[in-house]
């Protein structure tokens, strides 16, 4: 059970640091004059991520896992610096973390979903799965709001970041360090298998990210 929980408490983070994000993302989007509906949506966002961060908790603990909430990483959780103005650390932000981060979390989310059958944890995947949709959502829409503010520039800024941005993706997702086998119970309790992020990381990218951007004539050279 120790690689379940650790599981889940790295899963309590993550949300609780896209809460963090989305927040940052929020402020920017403010500044620059993004439409009210985007901040809307932007705020329903946080309030998701700090759900989706107490729902992980509690799907912790109703597997047997520890009750006090996991260590967190204040570094993790301070706004950058966005050393190449506002607009810039905006385009950065929903590039990395809504056109990459959210866009994968759906088929993410959606083959936990398939494999997880614990009374406990089904709930709470299907939750997420329903609001990473429009996070997802949210980040396009930003994007297409960005370049329609500066279409060149946010182009630009967008297709020199995708490599570095793309490579920790496949850090995480696409090259797993090598580890024992996900078992069928693990697997009930919402673990994924590594061939399974290999094969979501490769496919998304492929399928959705690199088509999504190339519409919007966002193309970037691989590293
Ligand atoms: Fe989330
Ligand atoms: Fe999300």
């Amino acid at each position: 059970m120790k690689r379940v929980f650790a599981e889940w408490q790295n899963r309590v983070r993550a949300e609780y640091r896209s809460a963090a994000i989305t927040a940052g993302v929020l402020h920017r989007s403010i500044a620059v004059g993004i439409p009210r509906e985007l901040l809307d949506k932007g705020q329903r966002i946080v309030a998701d991520e700090l759900d989706h961060a107490e729902l992980s908790h509690a799907c912790l603990v109703a597997l047997g896992g520890p009750d006090e909430p996991p260590m967190l990483d204040v570094a993790q959780l301070q706004p950058s610096t966005d050393e190449d103005g506002v607009l810039a650390g905006l385009v950065d932000a929903i590039v990395q973390s809504f056109c990459l981060g959210e866009t994968f979390a759906v088929p993410l989310f959606a083959a936990m979903r398939e494999g997880c059958s614990h009374p406990a944890v089904e709930p709470m995947i299907t939750r997420v799965l329903r609001d990473e949709t429009v996070h997802r959502q949210f980040g396009w829409d930003m994007l297409d709001v960005l370049l329609a503010i500066d279409e060149h520039g946010v182009r630009d800024r967008a297709a020199a970041r995708l490599p570095r941005f793309i490579q920790g993706y496949r850090r995480a997702y696409g090259e797993p360090p090598a580890a024992p086998e996900v078992t069928a119970t693990e697997r009930s309790m919402g673990l994924i298998p590594a061939a399974v992020y290999k094969d979501v990381f490769h496919d998304t990218l492929e399928s959705t990210i690199t088509p999504w951007f190339a519409r919007r004539g966002i193309v970037w050279e691989a590293l």
